[in-house]
């Protein structure tokens, strides 16, 4: 009798197990099932989460039915619960951070402030030399760079300023060994531009040049030119002032009045100096006209036959004229700026001024 009533009792155990385990089974059906609702957003999280894992969840309910199994099926049985259940949680966590994505990327509120984006400016030198460029190119003149760490060769000897030539000291020098220097104008750029192209030339060169000079409110050990080159047959010392007459009406308008004034270049000959007249309104005016009016703008002249010589073009054949502008010169006199030292000093609300 006893003997009977135990083997009942595990036949009762067994069906309990089988009848766990299929409900296990049927349970995750059930979920993925769910889940597709989900997804296709007929139900909400919320809702499964409850119906699953809730305290009063399906989830628990088979926990409970564990209650009456023997103590060997059991941690198997739970591992497997436990296992659904995790499996459930991660399920839902996935399908409520796809479902933010979705809403996030679907979502534009036109009613919202918009962002504030910060727009950087251009640089003021930058400015300058982007108005220069394009008025030479509209003139045929192609923009060129030459390198800003160069040789004496280039910055000097090919230019007609041989080693011990007072002109050198015009330019103070940053070396970086015996031959090589940051180059202390653009007039390099000439040289190994002719060096490879052929006459007839029409260029202008922007660039950085270095000069070891004290900085000061008018001076600075770096700053920006733009050297120009025109050679042709039958250039004239009149094509030159044409140009350069062009060049200033352009950027400081019509009724700007020049000047030329005879100076001197080891690489030009006869060299000038062009000057555009400012006025005498302001005590500002006076200050930085140093009482005349005028002002010195940029360098320039017929280009030296001994200049054609080193890199072997025939001076007998071509002629040509030269000139370099200096650039923060340039900006400092159309904004206004009167301390040179800004340029440099990365300052955001000097820099935000120019447009
Ligand atoms: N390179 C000269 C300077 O830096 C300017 C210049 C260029 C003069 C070309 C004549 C011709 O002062």
């Amino acid at each position: 009798m006893i003997q009977k009533d135990s083997q009942q009792l595990l036949n009762l155990f067994h069906n309990l197990v089988l009848a766990i385990s299929d409900k296990i089974i049927e349970l995750k059906k059930q979920f993925n099932s769910d889940l597709e609702n989900l997804n296709k957003n007929l139900i909400s999280s919320e809702e499964l989460h409850n119906k699953y894992i809730g305290r009063k969840g399906l989830i628990n309910h088979l926990y409970a039915m564990l209650s009456k199994v023997s103590n060997q099926e059991k941690p198997i049985l739970g591992n497997e619960i436990n296992k659904l259940k995790i499996f459930i949680n991660d399920s839902l966590k996935y399908s409520k951070k796809q479902n933010d994505i979705n809403l996030s990327s679907n979502y534009d509120d036109i009613t919202l402030p918009s962002f504030q984006k910060e727009v950087g400016t251009m640089h003021p030198s930058t400015i300058i030399i982007n108005k220069i460029k394009t008025i030479f190119e509209k003139i045929g003149f192609s923009s060129v760079y030459g390198p800003e760490i160069d040789s004496e060769y280039y910055n000097f000897e090919a230019l007609n300023i041989p080693e011990y030539h007072p002109a050198r000291d015009m330019q103070d020098t940053f070396y970086i060994d015996n031959e090589i220097l940051l180059r202390t104008h653009t007039s390099g750029s000439q040289i190994h531009f002719m060096e490879k192209n052929e006459p007839p030339i029409r260029i202008i060169s922007p660039g950085k040049v270095y000069r070891n000079e004290d900085i000061s409110v008018r001076s600075h050990c770096q700053f920006h030119q733009v050297e120009g080159l025109y050679i042709d047959k039958n250039v004239s010392f009149a094509d030159l002032k044409g140009t350069l007459n062009y060049f200033a009406e352009e950027l400081f308008g019509r009724n700007i009045k020049t000047r030329f004034r005879p100076s001197f270049f080891p690489f030009t000959e006869p060299s000038a100096e062009m000057d555009v007249y400012w006025g005498l309104e302001s005590e500002s005016d006076y200050r930085i006209t140093k009482g005349t009016g005028w002002l010195e703008i940029l360098g320039c002249g017929m280009v030296d036959p001994e200049v054609f010589k080193s890199v072997d073009y025939d001076p007998e054949k071509w002629t040509g004229f030269a000139f370099g502008i200096g650039i923060e010169r340039m900006a400092m006199l159309l904004y206004g700026i009167d301390d040179i030292r800004s340029f440099y000093q990365g300052d955001v609300r000097f820099l935000r001024q120019f447009k």
